[in-house]
């Protein structure tokens, strides 16, 4: 029998959940931003500083050793939770999007001068810049973007259309932060495979809620960050296949990714170190690894069907408290956010009156500027799930929204 999912425990993991927000209980619902942090990823930052900070791969004396071993037990650890082949595979980064700008950059130099990049219409930010850089780069290569139908859901048909002679690259979000689509990643991946285009996946959003299997999913990029997976800020995953990266230039240059320097040229460290140039945060990496285990402890799957009967609570709660509502992101295969709008409403004034009365959303355009165009809104009120909400936030939730709805007439 499958064990009960004790959401009390779990929330008494996390300190920050018993704060107040203007003289009422927080509920946090800005997820998808950012998630809280467990006591164990905290004992475990508190831990480095206090016992074993020291420089990473650089000395030969025990607190060194200790910080190094602590740092690539997290690589392990990583590599093991995405089923990757080998942890040369798992680079450290600041985040997801420094991550993508390595890809970009990176691999990016060894793209053809001229071609076509697809990536679709509801890809944060972060996998749209990076790839506008390269372009302006190398003037011959044009983006390409596969739009969405009303739900919320990639029109494949055209993103296999999309594909020609001249595609390099295929880059798109495995979950989007605004509709909360689950995109079919596998099956897009085959698809540009089979025209022999690589792939870079956005698991920003994906990595705190699904399990994750690199060697099924077939990708030759995925990335993501800690602290949206209950780690710290500052911490990003580049995994890459180990054939590409071996061919990729370093991203950066300085200590730490060199084999040998001398000012008539320099050699770079193995993989994974010839991406990691500098000091890197080693205090986040290894709280990182406290993270995992969080994760891995509660239960991918069990999380995954909390929040889904949290969304639905939630989705239905909302058409009824206020049925002029609309729903952005209506996806079969949806991950635990809810876009919406209420009237003409501005999103900002209805997340500040939200904020007075404890609940925690994020309002704007999400760092999706090219969706919203598409779906003509400025912006949305978002709400998100993770392992540690409960029913009961859910209905305080969803009486606010009914009190702010009338407040705004
Ligand atoms: C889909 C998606 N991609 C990339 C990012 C960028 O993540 P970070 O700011 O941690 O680099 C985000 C952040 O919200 C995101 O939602």
């Amino acid at each position: 029998m499958a064990e009960i999912y004790n959401v009390d425990k779990i929330r008494a993991e996390f300190p920050a959940l018993d704060r107040q927000v203007h003289g009422r209980p927080l509920v946090y619902l800005d997820n998808t931003a950012t998630s809280q942090t467990p006591q164990r990823v905290l004992d475990a930052i508190r831990d480095m500083y206090v016992l074993h900070k020291a420089n990473v791969h650089r000395g030969v004396h025990t607190l060194s050793q200790e910080a190094t071993d602590m740092q690539e037990r997290t690589r392990r650890h990583v590599a093991k939770y995405i089923n990757a082949r080998s942890e040369k595979e798992v680079i450290f980064t600041r985040g997801a999007t420094e991550s993508i700008n390595l890809v970009a950059s990176s691999f990016g130099a060894l793209l053809p001068e001229d071609g076509e990049i697809i990536l679709t219409v509801m890809e944060h930010h972060a996998n749209i810049v990076p790839w506008q850089l390269l372009c302006k780069r190398k003037p011959g290569l044009k983006i390409r973007v596969v739009d969405i139908n009303e739900r919320g859901e990639l029109d494949l048909d055209q993103y296999r259309a999309l594909f020609n002679g001249h595609t390099v690259m295929a880059a798109f979000a495995h979950v989007s932060n605004v509709l909360g689509t689950i995109n079919p990643v596998e099956e897009m991946t085959r698809i540009a495979h089979s025209h022999g285009v690589p792939v870079l996946i956005d698991g920003a959003q994906a990595s705190p809620h699904l399990k994750l299997d690199m060697e099924r999913l077939e990708c030759d990029f995925y990335v993501f960050s800690s602290h949206k997976m209950y780690g710290p800020a500052g911490i990003g995953v580049l995994y890459g296949r180990e054939e590409l990266l071996e061919r990729m230039p370093p991203y950066q240059g300085g200590g730490e990714m060199i084999g040998h320097v001398s000012f008539e040229g320099t050699t770079y460290a193995d993989l994974p170190f010839k991406f990691e140039a500098g000091t890197p945060d080693f205090v986040g990496i290894a709280a990182f690894d406290e993270a995992l285990n969080f994760l891995e402890s509660t239960g991918l799957e069990a999380i995954e069907r909390h929040e889904e009967s949290l969304l639905q609570m939630a989705t239905d709660g909302l058409k009824e408290v206020v049925p002029q509502v609309r729903i952005f992101g209506e996806s079969r295969h949806k991950s635990a956010v809810l876009s919406f709008l209420i009237g003409n409403e501005h999103p900002y004034d209805f997340g500040m009156l939200l904020d007075g009365l404890g609940i925690a959303v994020r309002t704007g355009h999400h760092c999706a500027q090219p969706l919203m165009e598409r779906l003509g809104i400025p912006g949305t009120v978002r709400a998100s799930f993770a392992a540690y909400n409960t029913e009961a936030e859910v209905r305080a939730f969803l009486q606010a929204v009914e009190r702010v709805a009338a407040m705004l007439g």
